[in-house]
C-alpha cells in the first residue's frame, strides 16, 4: 500500500519536474549584454544554457530560446541523441551565441574571437590561404582582416593567452601569436609591425613566428614536429653498402670455414689410408716371412 503510494506520488511529480525544469531553461530572464568570453579560457559565456541564447539585450522582455544553428558538426553541450539545430550554409556563419545563421562579414567589420571562418573570403583567397588563416581572412583584435601583407608592409599581431587548470591543478598556459602577414612567407615583427620574411629551418631565432616551419626550440628554427625524418640519399647508399658489404663478408668466411673443414676431413682420410696399406703391407711381410721360413725348414 505504501510502495503504492510512493510510486503515484513519483509518477504525478515527473512531469511536473520535467516540465518545470524545461519551462526554467527557456523562460529564464536573460540579457544579451551579459554575452561575454571567460576572461581566462576564452570560451564563450553568457546567461543562458549550452542549447539556449538570449533573444535580446533588455532583461525585461528577454528570454533564454533554442538555439537556431551549430557551428560544429558535435556541438558542445547537447546529449547524445538529442536535436540539434542546423549547420549553416555557405557564406554563412553561426556565431558563438547560436542566435541564427549571418553572412559573412567583410574586411574592417567585427568578427568573433579565433572564428576566422565568419570573414568574408577575399578575391585572391586562393594565394592568401595557409594552415595561418582561413582562406585567406583572419580575425585579430575581433575585426575581420584579409592576410595579405607583404614584406615591409605595416601589419596587426594579435597575442592571446589561454588560461587552464591543469590535470593536476596547476595552472596552464597557452599563449597564440597571429598577424595578417602572407603566411607563411611572411610574420609581423612585434617591435616594427612591419612584415618580415620568415626565416629557414637552423636560421637563429626567439619567436616560432619566425620560423617558416613555426617551431623556434632552443633559438634555433626546427622542422615541425611530426615531420617525417628525412634520410640524406648518401646515408641512404651507405646503408645499403654496408649491408650488402656484411653479406658478401659472410658469405665468403663460411665458405673458408667450410673449405678448411673438408681439407682436414681430406687429411684424415689419407693418413688413414696410408695407415691401411702400411698395414697390409707388413702383414704380406710377415706371411712371406712365415712361409719362408717353412720351406727353409722342409728342405733341411
Ligand atoms: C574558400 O572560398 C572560396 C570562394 O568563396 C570557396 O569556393 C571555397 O570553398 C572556400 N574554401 C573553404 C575551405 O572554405
Ligand atoms: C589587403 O586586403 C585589404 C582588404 O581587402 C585591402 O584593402 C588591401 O588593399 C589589401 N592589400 C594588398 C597589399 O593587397
Amino acid at each position: 500500500m505504501r510502495t503504492q503510494a510512493i510510486l503515484l506520488v513519483l509518477a504525478l511529480a515527473t512531469p511536473t519536474l520535467v516540465f518545470s525544469s524545461d519551462a526554467g531553461a527557456t523562460s529564464r530572464k536573460c540579457s544579451s549584454n551579459n554575452n561575454r568570453l571567460d576572461p581566462a579560457s576564452k570560451k564563450f559565456m553568457s546567461d543562458c544554457s549550452d542549447q539556449t541564447f538570449c533573444s535580446g539585450p533588455d532583461v525585461a522582455t528577454s528570454t533564454c530560446i533554442p538555439r537556431e544553428c551549430r557551428r560544429d558538426e558535435f556541438p558542445f553541450g547537447f546529449s547524445a541523441g538529442a536535436p540539434l539545430p542546423p549547420l549553416c550554409p555557405r557564406g554563412t556563419f553561426c556565431p558563438d551565441e547560436g542566435s541564427g545563421c549571418r553572412p559573412l562579414v567583410p574586411p574592417g567589420r567585427p568578427c568573433e574571437l579565433n572564428r576566422d571562418e565568419q570573414c568574408a573570403p577575399p578575391a585572391d583567397w586562393a594565394q592568401l590561404a595557409s594552415t595561418q588563416n582561413f582562406n585567406g581572412s583572419i580575425c585579430l583584435h575581433s575585426v575581420c582582416r584579409h592576410a595579405n601583407a607583404t614584406l615591409g608592409e605595416r601589419c596587426v599581431t594579435d597575442i592571446t593567452t589561454y588560461l587552464d587548470v591543469g590535470p593536476s591543478g596547476e595552472q596552464v598556459d597557452n599563449t597564440v601569436t597571429r598577424d595578417d602577414c602572407q603566411s607563411p612567407k611572411f610574420y609581423c615583427d612585434p617591435s616594427q609591425l612591419v612584415c618580415q620574411e620568415t626565416l629557414a629551418v637552423k636560421s637563429a631565432c626567439q619567436t616560432d613566428q619566425q620560423c617558416t616551419s613555426l617551431n623556434c626550440a632552443a633559438g634555433i628554427c626546427i622542422d615541425p614536429p611530426a615531420t617525417p625524418a628525412h634520410v640524406a640519399q648518401r646515408q641512404c647508399a651507405l646503408t645499403a653498402a654496408a649491408m650488402v658489404g656484411a653479406m658478401i663478408a659472410t658469405c665468403v668466411g663460411l665458405t673458408f670455414l667450410h673449405r678448411r673443414n673438408r681439407l682436414q676431413h681430406a687429411r684424415e682420410l689419407r693418413d688413414y689410408y696410408y695407415q691401411q696399406t702400411s698395414l697390409r703391407r707388413f702383414i704380406i711381410e710377415l706371411h712371406e716371412g712365415a712361409a719362408g721360413h717353412y720351406v727353409n725348414e722342409k728342405s733341411l
